[in-house]
């Protein structure tokens, strides 16, 4: 299969690239290297794959409707996986109209091609943010999801939708994914796991919001992987899928393992809770069982030991 994968130089992409390429599939990767942390840390995330024949870098921006195109009509790619995005939901309060055009426009431009190069299935980075501020779990998939308190957030249910709109129009087949705090070598750098991993190595301060007591469902990145690959594998109509570690933890939690795996102390400051920031994050995983056979393997134990040891 040919599979044309955006935002294949990021964390999630670099992952799911690597994991296609191994099991023999032709990779398009699409990416713009944007500057959102930095651009060098996406080519060291890729740069292994360069001499792959099977592995095909175009280095575009989403927003480039015409450029897309025609790697559409040079590539005919059989299925799309559909990462790129700006990420993050602090960033996103700051810029908002960046997030909506990248997120949701973008998001648009690749339905279009879709559509019109008859891709068998679309699979689309959605978000546990687009549960909102829950007092508790689990979050299941038939939840009402109306309330997001991020423009990040609003812009993933907007892309969920649009891929609604595309498979009862035109017949695609689109599987949207919400991922939950995915974690893991290649980690992002504006994200807890490797942010604190950095800053606890070097002795310097975190920064912690709330009283720590927030939780999180953190998910390892090869568990993700391995659910984008059975929906890609089984996509068959229009259906919303979670994929999280459905175990959630406190960051204080995190930050102790941490400590623990780096043999050294945090020093913590805990600061006011951050606007656009959930409480707690909990992935009901009954669906993506049922349907596709996930369920997270790596507990939060282990994930954070694989992490520092990259990191290391
Ligand atoms: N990491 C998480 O915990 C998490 C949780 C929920 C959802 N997601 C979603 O998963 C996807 C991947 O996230 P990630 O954590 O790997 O982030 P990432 O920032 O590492 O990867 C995104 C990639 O998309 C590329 N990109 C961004 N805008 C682009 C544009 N206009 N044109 C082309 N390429 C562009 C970036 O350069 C980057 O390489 C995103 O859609 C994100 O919203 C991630």
């Amino acid at each position: 299969m040919k599979i044309l994968v955006t935002g294949g130089a990021g964390f999630i992409g670099s992952h799911v690239c690597d994991a296609l390429l191994a099991r023999g599939d032709i990779v398009i990767c699409v990416d713009n290297f944007n500057d959102y942390y930095d651009p060098k840390t996406k080519e060291e995330n890729i740069k292994h794959n360069f001499s792959n024949s099977n592995f095909r870098l175009f280095r575009i921006d989403i927003l480039n409707q015409e450029r897309l195109k025609e790697i559409f009509q040079q590539e005919r790619p059989d299925k799309v996986i559909h990462l790129a995005a700006r990420a993050g939901v602090r960033p996103s309060i700051k810029d908002p109209h960046l997030y909506y055009d990248v997120n949701v426009k973008g998001t648009l431009n690749l339905l279009e091609l879709a559509k019109e190069f008859k891709i068998k299935n679309f699979i689309f980075a959605s978000s546990s943010s687009v549960y909102g501020n829950r007092e508790k779990g689990p979050f299941s998939e038939t939840d009402c999801v109306d309330f997001p308190i991020s423009p990040y957030a609003a812009t993933k249910k907007a892309g969920e939708e649009l891929c609604y709109t595309y498979h009862h129009l035109y017949g695609l087949n689109v599987f949207c994914l919400r991922f939950f705090t995915v974690y893991g070598p290649r980690g992002r750098p504006d994200m807890a796991p490797l942010k604190f991993t950095k800053l606890v190595d070097k002795g310097q301060e975190i920064e912690v919001y709330g009283d720590g007591t927030s939780r999180r469902d953190y998910t390892y990145v090869s568990d993700i992987v391995k659910g984008v690959l059975a929906a890609l594998d089984r996509g068959f109509g229009y259906e919303i899928f979670n994929l999280g570690g459905s175990n959630p933890m406190e960051v204080n939690y995190l930050i102790s393992l941490i400590e623990k795996e780096l043999g050294k102390e945090a020093k913590k400051r805990y600061i006011d809770k951050q606007q656009g920031d959930v409480e707690i994050t909990f992935a009901d995983m009954e669906k993506s069982e049922k349907f596709l056979s996930y369920k997270p393997e790596v507990k939060i134990e282990e994930g954070v030991g694989e992490l520092v040891e990259w990191y290391r």
